[in-house]
C-alpha cells in the first residue's frame, strides 16, 4: 500500500539539500528517542500504538458496544486535542452523511450560545450519551457543556442512569474531571501524562469515541504501528516524514511563511483543522514559525485560488491525496446537453476532480510560482489514516526541532485564558 511524498513540483532551487540537513535530523532524532524513554517528557505519543495494551483496547471496545447498544447519540464533549483528531478521523472514514443510525455531534469546543441552546434542543429529541475528554479536566468550554449535559442526563435518566451514559478521558489523579467521574462513578480512561493533546488521538482520547462511532481502531492502531517502523530512521533519505518537515523548513527559510495543506475532499475538513492545530500550536513561538493553514479545493478554487496564483508569493502548498475514492459517481449523458456538460459525460467525478487537480498543481506551481509538495496515499481507510496521521506528528516534532522551539509546550495559549477569567472574575485572577 503506498505512501509517497514528492516535491517534483518545487523549483530545484526551492528543494532542500539532503546533506545539508542529514545530521541535524540524525540528532534531533536521537533526541526524541531518548525522550521518549523519559516519562516527564511529551512523546509517549512516539511509540504509544506499538506499546498499546490488548486490555485496553478490550476496555474501550465493551465501552463502544455498551454505548452503540443502548443509545443512538454520542457527544463528543472536548476542544483542541482533545476532540479535533476524533473528528477528523470519524469524517474522514464514514463520511459527512453517514448511514449508520448512531450519530456523533462535537459540543464542549464553543462558547457560542446559538450553537450551545441548538444542540442542546437537538439532544431533547436523542437518546445520547457522552464522552467527555479534558486532560487538564478544567477547560471552561468543556467543563460548561458536560455540566449542561450532565444536567439533562441526570433529568432524564436520575444519577445512577446519567452515570452509565457517560465515560470521561482525562490525567488519572488529578484535575477536576479525574475527581468528578470518580465521585460519580463515571467510567475512565487515561490520557497518559507524557502526551499532549494534539498528539492524543492515538490514546482513549481518540480511540474510544472513533470506536464509538463503529470505526475499526484495531485497524487504526495497526497504521500507527506501521507508520511508526516506516518514519522512525534517523537517515533523512529513508524517512519521508523527516524530508518533509526539512522542506518545510528550508521553504520557510527562503520566505514562504505560510504553508497551505490542500485537500480536495469536504470530508477532510476536520483533517485540516486537526493538522493546523498541530504545526501552528507546536511551531508557532518564540515570534517565528510557518503558518500552516488549510484549503478544499476545488471549492476554495473560486475564492481564495485568485490570491494563491497571482498574490504575494509567502505561500506553499502540501497536496494531499487520497487516490482510490471510496465512492464514485458517474457523470450522465443528456441528449439535449443544454448544460453543454456532454464532453465530460460518462466520465466518473474522480476522474474529473484529478484532472482538475493536475490543473491547478500546473497552474500554482509553473505559472504562479507557488511550490507544490504531493503527498499520496492510495485508499482512505482506517488503517491509512492512522499511517497519515502518525506521519504528520513526526514530521511536526522534526520540523519544530529543526527550527529551534519545543514542539510539546504552548505557552502562547495560557494567556488570553487568564484576560477571561480576570474579566469574569475567577479567584485568583
Ligand atoms: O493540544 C493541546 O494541548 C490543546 O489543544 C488541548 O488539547 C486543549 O486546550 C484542551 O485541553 P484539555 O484537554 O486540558 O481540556
Amino acid at each position: 500500500m503506498s505512501f509517497e511524498v514528492s516535491f517534483k513540483n518545487v523549483k530545484p532551487e526551492l528543494t532542500f539539500k539532503p546533506s545539508k540537513y542529514e545530521e541535524e535530523v540524525r540528532k534531533i532524532n536521537a533526541l526524541l528517542e531518548s525522550e521518549w524513554e523519559n516519562p516527564k517528557n511529551f512523546v509517549g505519543w512516539l511509540h504509544y500504538a506499538s506499546h498499546i495494551n490488548q486490555n485496553l483496547i478490550d476496555s474501550i471496545k465493551k465501552q463502544a458496544k455498551y454505548f452503540r447498544e443502548n443509545f443512538d447519540t454520542l457527544v463528543v464533549c472536548g476542544i483542541g486535542g482533545s476532540y479535533l483528531g476524533t473528528r477528523a478521523v470519524v469524517e474522514a472514514v464514514n463520511g459527512l452523511f453517514p448511514s449508520d443510525p448512531f450519530k456523533v455531534v462535537y459540543f464542549g469546543q464553543t462558547l457560542d450560545p446559538n450553537y450551545t441552546a441548538q444542540i442542546l434542543e437537538y439532544l431533547q429529541n436523542r437518546n445520547f450519551c457522552v464522552v467527555c475528554i479534558s486532560k487538564s479536566g478544567t477547560t471552561t468550554e468543556t467543563s460548561v457543556a458536560f455540566r449542561l449535559l450532565r444536567n439533562m442526563l441526570e433529568a432524564k435518566l436520575g444519577k445512577k442512569g446519567a452515570a452509565s451514559a457517560i465515560a470521561c478521558v482525562t490525567s488519572i489523579g488529578k484535575g477536576a474531571l479525574y475527581k468528578m467521574a470518580t465521585q460519580e462513578g463515571y467510567n475512565t480512561f487515561e490520557l497518559p501524562d507524557n502526551i499532549g493533546g494534539r498528539y492524543s488521538v492515538i490514546t482513549p482520547v481518540g480511540l474510544l469515541p472513533i470506536a464509538c462511532a463503529g470505526i475499526d481502531i484495531e485497524k487504526f492502531v495497526a497504521g500507527f504501528v506501521r507508520a511508526e517502523e516506516k518514519f522512525n530512521s534517523p537517515e533523512l533519505k529513508e524517512n519521508l516524514a523527516y524530508q518533509y518537515a526539512c522542506e518545510q523548513n528550508y521553504l520557510y527559510k527562503k520566505g514562504y511563511k505560510v504553508e497551505l495543506l490542500i485537500t480536495y475532499e469536504p470530508r477532510l475538513q476536520a483533517l485540516a483543522e486537526w493538522y493546523k492545530q498541530l504545526f501552528d500550536e507546536s511551531n508557532g513561538k518564540d515570534q517565528k514559525g510557518l503558518f500552516v493553514m488549510s484549503s478544499t479545493f476545488t471549492t476554495d478554487l473560486h475564492s481564495l485560488g485568485q490570491f494563491i496564483q497571482d498574490g504575494s508569493k509567502i505561500i506553499f502548498e502540501t497536496v494531499l491525496l487520497f487516490n482510490n475514492p471510496k465512492l464514485d459517481v458517474k457523470i450522465p449523458w443528456n441528449d439535449e446537453d443544454l448544460d453543454e456538460l456532454n464532453y465530460i459525460a460518462d466520465k466518473e467525478l474522480s476522474y474529473v476532480n484529478r484532472k482538475a487537480c493536475e490543473g491547478t498543481i500546473n497552474a500554482h506551481a509553473n505559472d504562479g510560482n507557488v511550490p507544490n509538495i504531493l503527498i499520496e496515499l492510495d485508499t482512505l481507510d482506517e488503517y491509512k489514516f492512522g499511517e497519515f496521521l502518525y506521519f504528520s506528528m513526526r514530521a511536526c516534532a522534526m520540523a519544530g526541532y529543526l527550527n529551534n522551539v519545543n514542539p510539546f509546550d504552548q505557552p502562547g495559549v495560557e494567556i488570553y485564558k487568564k484576560n477571561m477569567f480576570k474579566l469574569l472574575g475567577k479567584k485568583g485572577y
